[in-house]
């Protein structure tokens, strides 16, 4: 019976660094690598990267710390652990009500983030079975895809898109993957999977983004990133980069707050709040520093949208030596980032599942996976038998969204920031303030300036921006 008398460990990070680990697994993914460089490149670069830094830097780090500040404090999940901090705080316990919008949130999220990982999994074998060609014909540094033409690497994708028995395919591994590792739990599945593929990911970022400065065009890059032009930097402009910092830093989505849950009450919440947004953002960065300029040089267009990534690097591989070999790695890249974040977005809604409805772990993960599977199932159609579906006609911005459009915007641009808004106003306002100074481990000027940003410029902020980028019109 030696095993029964056994005090099972606690299961949350085994030390302070696999939390730092798995919190910026997380929050680097498609965010990083593929919306970010996406939704520069739409916006004319320059001033929008310009103002998404500002978001990152006054909006983003402060709500970071808050949220995994509440996670810890209230030690549950996402919701519970809200509750527990009204509580304490005489507050009504209703507040967790933005809990809820954060779990939803990050269900649907999971939904199309999963079916974009499918394509990525699709292009990482399209490029790996290359590479195993070029190495079979002796050939190992040659470009990618050399025996097709241009329209033919570009036709992948359009052929992709139709295929839709493929795209389930990719789709079903993908949330498969994410389901087997959330059910082995935080410290054997979420930290170990954190452990193994962030390292790899960032020693293939370093390698690649060399490869691209080398080879490919940065003074276009340098110019295009950073020399702003404010006319672009319109009030749906501004909208989409502060929903595009919330979403990269996995604010407004539960994740934080769930993975906050798991630290140990001696790790100092603050620096490592700033580990998370500083790598995130210098991911961001390098991402866009690796993508434009292969993308600048051979002549393609930095705006081509949700295609870039897909589409448009494919052909700069071609063209570039090594491309074979660089473009399998750089969509391995991408998947390892994919699915560290993808487990922390199922991790929210399987711990709030496992504690607030008692179901096991494996039962809530897989039955949350599942259902975020179907959702995702009407994503993936929008790029084929539904393309003409427009769920949210009624609505200026989303006029012309198709349903994944829709998901991706209505959750990038809507929940997250109103998640973010009320994530401030209650740690900003309601939330007892000694038990916040306390559990954020801040003091004087620091904890000043930190609860200024929280209380006022958060709210104002976030508040005038979805105001203003949610319907344009009230401006003119
Ligand atoms: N931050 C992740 C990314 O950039 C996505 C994500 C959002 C993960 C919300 C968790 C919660 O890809």
């Amino acid at each position: 019976m030696a095993g029964a008398t056994q005090i099972k460990a606690p299961d949350g990070w085994s030390s302070r660094s696999a939390f730092v680990l798995a919190a910026i697994g997380a929050a680097v993914g498609l965010g990083n690598v593929w919306r970010f460089p996406t939704i520069a490149g739409q916006n004319g670069g320059g001033a929008f990267v310009l103002f998404y830094f500002g978001c990152v830097l006054l909006i983003g780090l402060p709500l970071v710390l808050s949220e995994i500040m509440i996670g810890r404090a209230g030690r549950k999940d996402a919701v519970g652990s809200v509750q527990a901090i009204a509580k304490k705080s005489g507050v009504s316990p209703r507040w967790a009500s933005f809990a809820w919008i954060q779990i939803t949130a990050a269900f649907l999220i999971l939904s199309f983030y999963s079916v974009v990982a499918g394509w990525v999994i699709y292009y990482a074998g399209v490029m790996g079975a290359d590479l195993v060609g070029a190495i079979a014909d002796g050939t190992p540094f040659v470009g990618a895809l050399q025996g097709e033409s241009v329209e033919a690497v570009q036709g992948r994708m359009t052929d992709l898109f139709a295929n839709v028995p493929l795209l389930l395919g990719m789709h079903l591994i993908f949330m498969g993957l994410t389901y087997a590792i959330v059910a082995q739990g935080v410290g054997d599945g979420i930290e170990k999977a954190a452990l193994y593929l962030m390292p790899a990911f960032f020693v293939l970022l370093v390698g690649i983004t060399l490869y691209g400065a080398t080879v490919g065009n940065l003074d276009a890059t340098f110019a295009f990133l950073f020399t702003p032009d404010f006319s672009r930097l319109t009030p749906v402009a501004m909208n989409e980069a502060l929903g595009q910092a919330l979403f990269s830093m996995s604010l407004g989505s539960a994740a934080l707050m769930t993975y906050g849950a798991y630290v140990d009450k001696g790790t100092k919440l603050a620096p490592t709040a700033g580990m998370i947004a500083i790598a995130d953002t210098a991911v961001a960065l390098l991402a866009g520093l690796m993508i434009f300029p292969i993308v600048f040089a051979v002549g393609l267009d930095p705006a081509a949208g949700p295609t870039l990534v897909f589409q448009s690097l494919p052909v700069a591989f071609q063209q570039m030596p090594g491309g074979s070999l660089i473009g399998f790695l750089f969509f391995i890249l991408i998947f390892f980032a994919a699915l560290t974040s993808s487990i922390s977005l199922l991790e929210g809604p399987t711990s709030w599942a496992v504690n607030e409805l008692g179901w096991s772990r494996p039962v809530g993960a897989a039955i949350i996976a599942g259902a975020a599977f179907l959702v995702g199932i009407a994503c993936l159609l929008s790029f084929n038998y539904w393309s003409e579906v427009r769920l949210f006609s009624f609505w200026p911005i989303f006029e012309d969204a198709i349903i994944f459009d829709v998901v991706d915007g209505f959750t990038g641009k809507v929940m997250l920031p109103l998640a973010a808004f009320l994530v401030a106003i209650f740690v900003g306002w309601r939330a007892d303030r000694r038990l916040v100074q306390h559990e954020t481990g801040l003091d004087g000027p620091l904890f000043a300036l930190w609860r200024f940003l929280v209380a006022w410029l958060c709210p104002i902020a976030v508040g005038l921006i979805l105001l203003f980028g949610l319907f344009p019109s009230l401006l003119v």
